[in-house]
């Protein structure tokens, strides 16, 4: 996994690294020069010899601005390594997002995205770039040592790191134990938090029974697990790691009291047994801060495993050979389709929209109108059956081809923190001035947007100027309008609109569907009535289609009594009955 996550760094940004280790270890080193220097110099000092001691003084100055120098440069450099990996992380993630069906998004998936976003890539910057470099660093001047102090001594260097592996060994089935450990206490936590919210959501009920006493008393016996099991996990780690450091300074004792026997009997020069004593602490650095660079892996690849789960989760499937569809008649031919498996579901709904003709859609809340427009859009795609666009299969046209034939106005209309120009924008991206400005005539919105002292230049949105419902329908109708799709899907408005918006949105909106092929979720019964055809939905099922005149013929169907209970108001016994199905216009 370790490569792997090096990498999704940039060329750029491997060079960074690379750089930043090698300072690191320049300045790790020059710091070590520095104290061998000293030392030199001590031991002229008590031996009274003065001649080297200018070269000693002047080399200590080299090595003080070659430190200094290669910190800064190091320090910089673990900076850029680390941006370059969240650049690089969050450009994969925005990429992908917006491949992914909307499917994707639950919004459990939602928490899980935000979270990702923010705090598993700073963990990716931070391991990565700061801690990494460090690491690697320490363990490249440790080996460096390593074979400086064995070529002064071999057997100091021998008894240096004599119990050093059983150190490692203790550690790392220590920390594995101690992880499974960890997760029980996990699972215990997760029960417990899970009681509390219980007990909190039930709080009014348990006061009022004299249940309460007993859901106390669980509380608390799992209340005093959790802390038993977090208390026995604390313990066996501070055990391990203790055990750990200990066999280290061990090892330091072992070698520090036979170099005093190896100098007394004359066979070790008494600096050499000096420069031991001094620089194996440098040598031991890393594996003293063994645990922390165990943590830091745990981090960062359990933060890259869940920044995986996005990057490696299926997207919409593009056809190796995409097929251009002729015409823009839409045929719903046989589909099945369910959200979740047991809940709501179509079953062989089948229906054409011929070409340049409105299809109006009708039905209860909740009957399905919404999802055929989310199958037309792949937001999901079909279980059985197909969806074709001018005798093509919609999965065989690319999925950027298939977006681009349609254009959709809906209820809820998104704006982004943008200029009203940019927002219109959206729907044709290199559209010229002149183009938008047209598009915002027709749809009725050009005239109130030059009232606004920064005219298409007024930022919109978030921190922006606020618009009224009808006055961000009208700016999604020009949206529509400068993308000049040849399908359209619209979500009729149903309130919240004053009598002069909803006139200019109807004016808009007349125009807007000239020469296409229209699907609208109709709630206007001016739409209604005049749809080339009207299909009615129940329960996810087509239960009528046909005209309205046809459709009324049939006295006992669904869509007259539908029909009758808004036209005879007194019939109407439940108002969501008919919520979301007719509107007067
Ligand atoms: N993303 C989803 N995941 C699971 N179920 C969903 C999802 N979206 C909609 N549903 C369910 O599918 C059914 C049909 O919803 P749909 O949005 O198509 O209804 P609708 O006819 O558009 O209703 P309305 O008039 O209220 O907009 C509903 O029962 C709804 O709860
Ligand atoms: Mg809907």
């Amino acid at each position: 996994m370790i490569l792997e996550i090096l990498n999704t760094l940039t060329s750029k940004g491997k060079r960074s690294l690379a750089i930043s280790i090698f300072g690191f270890v320049i300045y790790a080193l020059t710091g070590i020069a520095m104290m061998l220097l000293t030392l030199h110099i001590l031991e002229l000092l008590f031996l009274d010899n003065h001649t080297n001691l200018s070269k000693y003084w002047i080399m200590l100055g080299i090595c003080l601005l070659v430190k200094g120098g290669s910190n800064i440069l190091a320090d910089m450099q673990k900076h850029f390594a680390g941006f370059d990996i969240v650049y690089k992380i969050r450009e994969k993630i925005v990429y992908r997002l917006k491949s992914f069906s909307l499917g994707f998004y639950t919004n459990e998936r939602l928490g899980e995205i935000s979270t990702i976003i923010h705090k598993d890539v700073d963990n990716m910057e931070s391991v990565v770039g700061h801690m990494w470099t460090r690491m690697s660093a320490d363990f490249i001047v440790s080996i460096l040592l390593l074979f400086y102090l064995f070529s002064i001594d071999w057997r100091m260097g021998l008894l240096m790191i004599s119990l050093l592996p059983i150190a490692l060994l203790l550690l790392v089935l220590g920390l594995k134990k101690a992880s499974n450990l960890e997760e029980e206490n996990g699972n215990l936590l997760a029960d417990m938090v899970s009681l509390f919210v219980e007990y909190v959501k039930g709080i009014p009920l348990l006061k009022a029974f004299s249940e309460s006493k007993k859901f106390d008393h669980k509380l608390t016996a799992s209340t005093s697990c959790f802390g038993e099991s977090n208390k026995q996990a604390a313990k066996y780690r501070a055990k391990v790691l203790s055990h750990y450091g200990f066999f280290i300074d061990l090892s330091f004792w072992l070698m520090a009291t036979v170099g005093i026997v190896l100098v007394f009997n004359k066979s070790l020069e008494p600096m050499a047994y000096l420069i031991y004593i001094v620089i194996s602490k440098e040598f031991y650095k890393p594996f003293v801060a063994m645990e922390m660079h165990w943590m830091n892996y745990l981090k960062v690849t359990d933060s890259y495993a869940r920044i995986k789960k996005i990057i490696d989760a299926p997207i919409v499937e593009e056809p190796k050979q995409p097929k251009k569809p002729k015409g823009s008649d839409i045929i719903f031919d046989k589909v099945d389709f369910f959200y979740e498996e047991g809940e709501f579901s179509m079953k062989n709904i089948s229906f054409t929209t011929p070409k340049h003709t409105l299809t109006a859609l009708v039905g209860e809340s909740g009957s399905g109108k919404t999802t055929v427009t989310n199958l037309l859009l792949r937001f999901w795609d079909v279980k059985k059956g197909s969806i074709r666009i001018g005798n093509v299969d919609i999965r065989d046209m690319s999925y950027d081809s298939l977006l681009n034939s349609i254009s959709i106005v809906m209820q809820n209309v998104q704006l982004f923190a943008d200029t009203i120009e940019g927002n219109i924008r959206i729907g044709k991206a290199n559209a010229s001035k002149e183009e938008i400005i047209e598009a915002a005539k027709k749809a009725r919105i050009h005239d109130f947007i030059m009232t606004l002292p920064k005219g298409y230049e007024t930022i919109v949105g978030e921190n922006g100027v606020g618009l009224s419902g009808g006055q961000k329908q009208r700016i999604s109708i020009a949206r529509a309008f400068l993308k000049d799709a040849p399908i359209l899907i619209l979500d009729e408005v149903t309130s919240n609109v004053d009598p002069i918006n909803e006139a200019l949105i109807q004016e808009a909106i007349s125009e807007l569907t000239k020469n296409r092929t229209v699907l609208v979720i109709a709630h206007h019964l001016s739409t209604i009535r005049s749809a080339d055809q009207i299909i009615v939905f129940k329960n996810g099922n087509i239960v009528e289609s046909g005209t309205h005149t046809e459709l009324l013929t049939n006295p006992n169907g669904y869509y007259s009594i539908l029909w009758s209970k808004k036209t005879q108001g007194s019939f109407i016994e439940k108002e969501e009955d008919i919520k979301g199905i007719f509107q007067e216009a």
